[in-house]
């Protein structure tokens, strides 16, 4: 290990975007880790054996961005197709789309409405509710929203993600919830969008074809830190907190239980992500992995789908989502300072950074640390001391 330049810790987005600069425009040689036994970190893909559908391991991926240069980037190692991510959320025994549009307000109310009229019976329930200040989860949603939405869509989803009342809920967890008045029931705005032609990992295999790349799989950092000699440049992508030990304690996850079932049908569902409003339906969505690729039209008699339940991420749970309290915030100032002690280490990626970051972020800011502190880590000499 320590005949590397640079070492990179977890094959995602992040991580794969490093290497892949470090040797295509540095040539410098980079060994890139990873403690699981495949490349491509939560955007992995895989062939499910079962029912011939490429599925997502770690839940369903959809590929979006505003960034120019993030979607050049990406165009180098494969071609994308015209998919556009579109939602539905099943409540009380009807669908309703997402995320909040007219279409939705329509058939909440049962009835056909103008902008102009939707607009405004929004507003005026959120007025009747009548809080100002955003107290909790449920009173800034329904400032959002309205009651008629919120008590529809909103809360027992809500409830089950967080396993918690919205009302004990921080109000600072979600940002304004969004309301389209038009009938774009597009579930992404941004200008780019699309799935991958062949698959998440053929990215990832693609990105790591460099003679000067080597990967090292199902290897986690931790066995073989001892290994790595000072003058070697570490790229951290997995959780900042175990990085330090759990010295000033463990940061706040939600996790999501996958769980996979086969039937023995061409289509179970009619689309790639349902999500389930009710507080009685104990998952909070499927995912049918098929409808991500419509162009494939080899006939599949049978289909994978994914039934997702949310929960607190224990210590031994895939972190997903950053809970990010206020304690949490603290402690991870507290590891930002510890990272002074380690000038040949840089911290990245959604656990390194503890942040949720979309895939398009994540090769974004891997982007920008390869030019802001890799490029400058070589050209002022620091690994030849
Ligand atoms: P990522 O988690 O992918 O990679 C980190 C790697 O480090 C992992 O492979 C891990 O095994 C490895 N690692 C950690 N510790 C290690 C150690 N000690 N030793 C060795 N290896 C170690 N984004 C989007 O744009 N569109 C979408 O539709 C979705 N959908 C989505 C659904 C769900 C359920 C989640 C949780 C997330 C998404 N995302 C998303 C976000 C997307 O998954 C995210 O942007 C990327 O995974 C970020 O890539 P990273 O490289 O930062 O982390």
């Amino acid at each position: 290990l320590d005949s590397f330049d640079v070492v990179v810790v977890g094959a995602g987005f992040f991580g794969a975007t490093i290497a892949e600069q470090v040797a295509s425009r540095l040539g410098r040689s980079v060994c890139v880790l990873d403690r699981r036994p495949h490349i491509g970190g939560n955007a992995y893909s895989e062939v499910d054996a079962e029912s011939g559908v490429e599925v997502h391991r770690y839940g369903t991926h959809i590929f979006h961005t505003n960034s120019e240069a993030v979607w050049r980037y990406l165009h180098r190692f494969a071609e994308f197709t015209d998919y556009r991510h579109r939602v539905f959320t099943v409540a009380k025994g009807r669908v309703y789309s997402m995320p909040i549009n007219l279409a939705t307000v329509c058939a909440a109310f049962g009835r056909a409405m103008t902008p102009q009229q939707a607009r405004e019976l929004i507003a005026a329930e959120a007025a009747a509710h009548g809080v100002s200040g955003a107290a909790n989860l449920e009173d800034k949603a329904i400032a959002s929203v309205g009651r008629t939405l919120y008590d529809l869509l909103i809360r027992g989803y809500t409830q089950k993600q967080w396993q918690t009342d919205p009302r004990e809920l921080s109000a600072d967890i979600i940002g304004r919830l969004p309301v389209r008045f038009t009938f774009d029931d597009r579930y992404f705005a941004d200008r780019h969008e699309g799935m991958p032609l062949h698959g998440y990992t053929a990215i990832f295999r693609r990105m790591l074809d460099h003679p000067k790349i080597s990967v090292l799989l199902g290897v986690d950092y931790f066995d073989v830190a001892d290994r790595i000699a000072p003058r070697q440049l570490v790229i951290y992508t997995g959780p900042i907190d175990r990085f330090f030990g759990f010295a000033c304690g463990h940061l706040g996850w939600r996790t999501v239980d996958l769980v996979r079932e086969v039937h023995d049908v061409a289509d179970f569902q009619g689309a790639s992500v349902i999500n389930y409003a009710d507080v009685d339906v104990p998952f909070t969505r499927i995912h049918e992995f098929r409808h991500l690729h419509p162009e494939r039209t080899h006939a599949q008699p049978r289909t994978t789908i994914f039934r997702e339940y949310s929960r607190f991420a224990g210590r031994d749970d895939e972190p997903y989502y950053p809970i990010n309290t206020a304690a949490d915030r603290t402690m991870l100032a507290s590891y930002h300072a510890m990272t002074a002690d380690h000038p040949n280490v840089v911290f990245g990626g959604r656990l390194g950074s503890y942040k949720y970051l979309d895939m398009h972020q994540a090769i974004g800011a891997a982007l920008k640390t390869f030019e802001h502190e890799v490029e400058p880590f070589f050209a002022e000499g620091r690994a030849a001391r």
